[in-house]
């Protein structure tokens, strides 16, 4: 992948076309991790190519898996990944390191992190994730900037999750698969991610013939419970297990439909938006986005994402009126608020709620993405600000979006990638 220095964008002009949405970061990489509880390969189709899932697929190499490449397809043979350590230079980059600890402590019955990294929008403890594994047998130490556990043999257990946390789920669910008996989750996240992950397993399982697990998702969905049962490896997987049932058309389907469910249920927001689905297509006109938000909150699935706060801020502060929004689930995620400002926004952080007075005139200048969703927010100013915007800290933005420059140069949007083609 070549890294892109700057996005230069050259704003202020409308968008219209058509593009492929990309795989989820969210949904790929706790699939990756799932890899591990394999001892066959496993392919993930159209995965996207993102430097969190080229991250990933080093830890899964340092843990000894073989891992390749066909066009869109990733193959991750776990054969012999029996590694039990993640060492800090790569754990210190993604959040998402730290769910491998439930697989590796399954399938070697010993695990070695250093903290995970990732974006820093908040504390971002791991206390959950450590209550979850223990729930399920593992000791765990802190020591020295390293998590480290170990265990006899994981066991099925009950855990009551104090806070909904979607890695902390992931773990469980992950540590569960191998885990002897049965395990139920209580207070789980469910966000469509942990959806697909409680698909895919049980699906995965009865391919291979290693695993065979009921997960008792959609039943007990609404009390936010999941129910794990998982028996002991006892076949080795004979040969690549494919992690993409549906076809791309009924799959793309399937994940508009979810979206648009989920749309719809903002409040404010659904009304911003005219969208249709037409043939596996989200067909989407903007022209209502013109209404000031009396208040958005962001709050766990289904509610309004985290993810989206500060791409919301970013056209909120394009929309002329008073906006609101309070960031619930990270405390430092109003970064992005800063640079909006420099290029002529008027946001003001009153007692963690941002108030934007929308409409001022936005201008081009040079801005710095600090986190890769606040990059993404920050690409979106540019392209309604008058002039040139350069957009630097972009390894951030690569982290989580494939194609951001080629999608919206293909909708008008004129973005540059480097300051070199300028
Ligand atoms: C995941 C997503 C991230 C998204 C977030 C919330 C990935 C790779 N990242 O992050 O994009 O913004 O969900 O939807 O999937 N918490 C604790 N203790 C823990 C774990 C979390 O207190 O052990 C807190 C966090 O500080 C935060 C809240 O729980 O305030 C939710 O965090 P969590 O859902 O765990 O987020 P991540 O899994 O890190």
């Amino acid at each position: 992948m070549n890294e892109i220095d700057e996005i230069i964008v050259t704003g202020g002009r409308p968008l219209h076309g058509s593009v492929r949405i990309q795989g989820s970061k969210n949904a790929a990489l706790p699939v990756m991790a799932a890899a591990l509880l394999s001892t066959g390969t496993s392919v993930l189709r159209g995965c996207p190519r993102i430097s969190d899932v080229y991250l990933m697929e080093k830890i899964l190499k340092y843990l000894g898996a073989e891992t390749w490449w066909e066009g869109q397809d990733l193959y991750l043979d776990c054969s012999h990944a029996d590694g039990t350590m993640i060492p800090e230079c790569y754990s210190g980059k993604m959040r998402s390191s730290v769910i491998l600890m439930g697989a590796m402590l399954g399938r070697s019955k010993k695990a070695q992190t250093g903290y995970p990294g990732g974006c820093v929008i908040g504390k971002r403890p791991v206390d959950l994730h450590i209550q979850v594994l223990r729930r399920l047998g593992a000791a765990v130490v802190e020591n020295g900037g390293m998590i480290r556990a170990s265990c006899g043999k994981l066991r099925g257990a009950e855990m009551f999750f104090q806070k909904r946390s979607v890695g902390a789920t992931e773990q469980g669910i992950l540590a569960a698969v191998l885990a002897e008996g049965k395990t139920v989750l209580n207070g789980c996240a469910c966000e469509p991610e942990i959806y697909w992950l409680c698909i895919i397993l049980p699906e995965w399982g009865q391919r291979s013939g290693s695993v065979k697990m009921a997960v008792s998702v959609l039943k007990e969905w609404r009390s936010l419970k999941l129910a794990i049962a998982a028996f002991h490896q006892t076949v080795l997987s004979p040969g690549p297990i494919s992690w993409q049932r549906r076809q791309p058309e009924e799959r793309s389907s399937w994940k508009i439909r979810l979206w648009r469910k989920w749309m719809e249920s903002w409040t404010y927001i659904g009304k911003w938006v005219d969208n249709a689905a037409v043939g596996g297509k989200l067909i989407v006109n903007g022209k209502n986005a013109g209404f000031p938000l009396e208040l958005l909150e962001t709050e766990v699935y289904p509610g309004f994402p985290t993810d989206l706060q500060s791409p919301a801020m970013a056209v909120l502060a394009t929309i002329p009126g008073v906006s609101r929004i309070r960031e619930k689930i990270f405390e430092d995620r109003y970064k992005t608020a800063s640079w909006l400002c420099k290029m002529g926004a008027q946001i003001q952080i009153r007692d963690g709620v941002a108030v934007i007075y929308g409409g001022q005139p936005l201008t081009g200048c040079t801005v710095e993405a600090e986190e890769l969703r606040g990059g993404a927010a920050l690409v979106i100013a540019a392209l309604a600000a008058q002039g040139i915007t350069r957009i630097r800290g972009c390894c951030f933005i690569e982290r989580g979006y494939e194609h951001i420059c080629e999608d919206l140069t293909a909708l008008g949007g004129l973005l540059i990638k480097d300051r070199g083609t300028l």
